[in-house]
């Protein structure tokens, strides 16, 4: 049978939900939240997170190749997703002014912000060597996901100490 995307989505969720454990560490939490999204779409190429230091974003748990460690908010997708609060979806990452290539075969990316108490705190960063890999139903999912991280946990800041 194949599977659609929502039905990956929905066991997705599901899975995201038995992992997450409030007694576990933050950095834990996030380790074990990009494997499982990392493992769920064979289309993504780099999946991390890059949190909120100052007018930065400083790289965190991610999967895939080395990447830039620190993006200013407003530069390159993340840190315009940063700056705006909201998912942005990038379907050529060529025609994005400003994208920031860490990967010169990433082709389109979607990033998600994780806004706490109105506060942007960190963004969730996702690639594809694909051009068009993400789109409407990627954000919904994605931004519920995240939604579930911040309520599941709990969460009043992203500090990873705690
Ligand atoms: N492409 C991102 C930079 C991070 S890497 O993709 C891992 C951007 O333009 O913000």
């Amino acid at each position: 049978m194949i599977e659609t995307i929502e039905k990956k989505y929905e066991l997705l969720f599901q899975q995201v939900e038995g992992l997450l454990n409030k007694n576990d560490q933050l950095i834990t939490n996030i380790s074990n939240l990009i494997a499982a999204i990392n493992q769920s779409f064979p289309k993504i190429s780099w999946i991390g997170f890059y949190i909120v230091d100052g007018n930065n974003l400083i790289l965190g748990p991610f999967q895939g190749k080395v990447a830039c460690t620190k993006i200013k908010i407003g530069n390159g997708v993340c840190g315009y997703s940063a700056k705006m609060k909201e998912t942005i979806i990038v379907e050529d990452v060529n025609k994005f002014p400003g994208h920031i290539a860490c990967d010169v075969e990433s082709k389109s990316e979607i990033v998600v912000p994780i806004i706490i108490n109105n506060k942007i705190c960190a963004v969730l960063d996702i690639d594809s060597t694909n051009y068009s890999s993400f789109n409407e139903i990627d954000k919904i999912w994605l931004e519920k996901i995240i939604n579930l991280l911040i309520t599941k946990l709990k969460l009043e800041n992203f500090n990873l100490q705690n």
